[in-house]
């Protein structure tokens, strides 16, 4: 079974599909995840990221490894795991530039198909599993969120994490992100296939029992057909 959960930062997308996966036992993929782990190599290495033939050059060297359970996705980058190096600011800004980079893109995309095969059933969260990666999934979801709830979401997650940052500053930069992050992801995405979710009022409970009744109809359905 495979299940794709996308939209943008802060809609809830990701401790949903992580809750979602161990309610069902299968695995988590965060793409997400992948367009950081490139983004923190290129910081790493010192390229700027309005530099395109260099980011892809980054993407194409690194040996970027990822490890999906039902509760965690875990990247590693050329030997070195850097699951949690990747939430930070700086990074969440870096990727918004590798994201729009096609080469990476297509490259991810690739990647993410090789591990969707590998794994089998899973829940997979990002901006374009439901359209581009995995269009023929067996349920597709879309959240999203007052852009005031995400950012509060997200601060209070950056936090948690040890990252001093004011809500102010995870506004602009969400706000920022959005305008890139839409320009990739909205015009990709099939409203008509996908369930859309506005999240901003429910809590992470209620949207993940939202999920799972829906993941059931649709399979009751699927075997009253079949
Ligand atoms: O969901 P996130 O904040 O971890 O995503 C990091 C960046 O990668 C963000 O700019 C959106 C982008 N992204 C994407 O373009 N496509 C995906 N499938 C997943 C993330």
């Amino acid at each position: 079974m495979i299940i794709t959960i996308d939209g943008p930062a802060g809609s809830g997308k990701s401790t949903v599909a992580r809750k979602l996966a161990a309610r069902l036992g299968i695995a988590y993929l965060d793409t997400g995840a992948m367009y950081r782990a490139i983004a923190h190599a290129a910081l790493e290495r010192g390229v700027d990221c309005g530099d395109s033939e260099a980011l892809a050059d980054v993407a194409r060297s690194v040996d970027l490894e990822v490890n999906c359970g039902p509760t965690h996705t875990r990247v590693e980058v050329d030997g070195r795991d850097v699951t949690e190096a990747i939430r930070t600011m700086a990074v969440s800004v870096a990727s918004s530039a590798v994201a729009g980079q096609e080469g990476i893109r297509n490259l991810l995309v690739e990647h993410q198909r090789r591990l969707g095969a590998k794994l089998g059933s899973f829940v997979t969260e990002g901006r374009d599993q439901g359209s581009v990666v995995f269009p023929s999934a067996d349920a597709k979801f879309v959240l999203d969120a007052a852009v005031e709830k995400r950012a509060e979401r997200r601060h209070r997650e950056m936090l948690a994490d040890g990252e001093d940052v004011s809500f102010e500053e995870v506004l602009e930069n969400l706000n920022r992100r959005d305008d890139v992050d839409c320009k990739q992801w909205v015009p990709l995405l099939e409203p008509e296939a996908a369930i859309l979710i506005d999240t901003t009022h429910m809590s992470l409970k209620d949207v993940v029992d939202r999920l799972e009744s829906e993941i059931k109809s649709i399979c009751t359905r699927g075997s009253e057909s079949g």
